[in-house]
């Protein structure tokens, strides 16, 4: 039986979704309408994809945590289904925080996410009690487990804490169920929990895959971990990171870490860390494994520092990437927008050996709704040009700007006059290279986003815009001399 939170949330979705069409962005998603962080639960069910995500309805800011729920055939339509699961029962009353979804033996649908229930201690402060729990259904409705929670403070380490414990990610292998869920630590930071369960019901702890020890960012939130290309790998979305030279930003950061998971100790040795996007919105992220056998990722494509400054007119706040394929290639995580949106691709043209030294334009290539791979070459191999700048969503006010410097290796984008209505923070800069004296840059552009793929996926940027629907100007300009080669698609809604 739906509890009441739950027919509220349905009811006022029904009522209000239809009128919130227009404002959506063309092809990435939204709550529909109301507030929308972490994708949760992005897992294969009954031969679809679904994803569900931190959800509240009733406002375009954060509130008492619902799931939200969506499906998708191939990442770039989604279907929206009702709201999930509400705020219902003692022991999530505060929120139904981040988790997994996997598809069980017998067919069901299996739920498994962080139960908020916030008390107030004797010296007045409010503490959040924080336990994991399952809810089981059918692709459309969940019934929350009788025994819930499933995993509570009985289950956590010694010293690590129960008021920072959360965001299950669960997967099925051999027949045993595995979740890694974030914890902090004595030392105030991060840890990466792993337990095991034959039923889903009954759990077991199992170790610590790995640990921040303050290094890299406090409370590690959103842990995924999955074998990739002959690696193992371990995502997780640090709180309170401090800058590491250009790699990582501070604040809420994203990182990977690539490694060998050790089954004897359940601990990953690490060979290298990463940052997994370098732009200004990306946190959360979390991977599915395709039915072709493909590791796909999805995140939120938001920052806290930065979500309370949203668009007023719009009915939502909050949006997911494209979804992405991930590889591991030397040592490295590459990432690539998923295949199918080739499909969506309508007009090209495209630009060869263009020489870019003014600033210029060039007949057809604008728009604010693409999927564009701009490569630049050096207009003169003995004397390196000093910078290359791309306006992008351009108008006579706003634009969007996205500098190279082979000097220092580094990209920079300033959103500074992307329409944003506060002093948020608008620039980051980052590492990239040129590989055989090209760089090469994938721009995939919609309403309110860009998202940047350097070098065929080495590296991948993300960032909210808010220019107007008009400004999709694009323009080239350089210090030096320079060579560019251009392929643009429009991308089409409906195909
Ligand atoms: C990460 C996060 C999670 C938590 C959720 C609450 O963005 O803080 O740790 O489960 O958001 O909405």
């Amino acid at each position: 039986m739906p509890s009441k939170k739950l027919i509220k949330a349905r009811k006022f979705e029904k009522k209000y979704l239809p009128y919130t069409i227009k404002e959506q962005p063309w092809f990435h998603l939204t709550a529909g309408i109301g507030w929308m962080n972490d994708p949760n639960g992005f897992a294969p069910y009954k031969g679809e994809y679904h994803l569900f995500f931190q959800y509240y309805p009733y406002d375009t800011k954060w509130g008492p945590m619902h799931w939200g729920h969506v499906k998708t055939k191939d990442f770039i339509k989604w279907e929206r289904l009702p709201c999930a699961l509400a705020p219902d029962s003692e022991y999530d009353r505060d929120g139904c925080f981040s988790g997994g979804a996997v598809q069980m033996p017998d067919g069901r649908h299996l739920l498994i996410y962080t139960g908020v229930a916030n008390e107030r201690s004797k010296s007045g402060k409010i503490q959040s009690y924080q336990t994991q729990c399952i809810a089981i259904g059918d692709g459309v409705d969940y019934e929350k487990f009788e025994r819930n929670p499933v995993i509570d403070a009985s289950l956590i380490p010694e010293n690590g804490s129960v008021h920072d414990f959360r965001d299950p990610k669960i997967w099925l292998e051999d027949g045993v169920y595995h979740v890694v869920v974030g914890n902090r630590s004595e030392d105030g930071s991060g840890s990466i929990l792993l337990y095991e369960s034959k039923d889903a019901k009954n759990w077991e702890y199992k170790g610590v895959v790995s640990s921040s020890h303050n290094q890299y960012g406090r409370m590690w939130e959103c842990p995924d971990l999955f074998r990739l290309d002959g690696t193992d790998v371990l995502f997780t979305s640090p709180q309170e990171m401090t800058a590491i030279g250009l790699e990582f930003h501070p604040g809420n950061a994203n990182v990977c870490i690539l490694g060998e998971f050790d089954p004897k100790t359940n601990h990953l040795n690490r060979k290298s860390v990463q940052a997994v996007d370098y732009g200004l919105d990306f946190y959360a992220m979390q991977t599915l494994q395709t039915y072709d056998g493909r590791r796909v990722m999805i995140a939120w494509m938001q920052n806290w520092e930065t979500s309370s400054s949203r668009k007023e007119e719009l009915q939502f706040c909050g949006m997911m990437t494209v979804p992405r394929e991930l590889s591991v290639r030397n040592g490295k995580l590459y990432q690539n927008p998923v295949r199918e949106i080739e499909k969506y691709r309508g007009l090209k043209i495209d630009y060869y050996d263009v020489h870019i030294n003014n600033e210029t334009s060039l007949y057809g290539i604008n728009g604010n709704c693409i999927d564009m791979t701009v490569t630049i070459k050096p207009g003169n191999e003995s004397h390196m040009y000093k910078w290359f700048r791309i306006y992008l969503c351009k108008d006579g006010e706003h634009y969007t700007l996205l500098r190279y410097r082979p000097d220092i290796s580094t990209l920079k984008v300033d959103r500074t006059r992307s329409g944003f209505p506060h002093d948020i923070v608008n620039i980051r800069e980052f590492p990239v290279r040129m590989i055989d004296g090209k760089l090469k840059i994938r721009f995939i552009i919609d309403r309110y986003s860009m998202e940047l793929f350097v070098n065929d996926g080495e590296q991948a940027a993300s960032f909210v815009l808010y220019a107007p629907a008009n400004a999709e100007s694009i323009s080239f300009s350089c210090e030096g001399s320079s060579v560019i080669d251009i392929e643009k698609y429009d991308l089409l809604k409906e195909v």
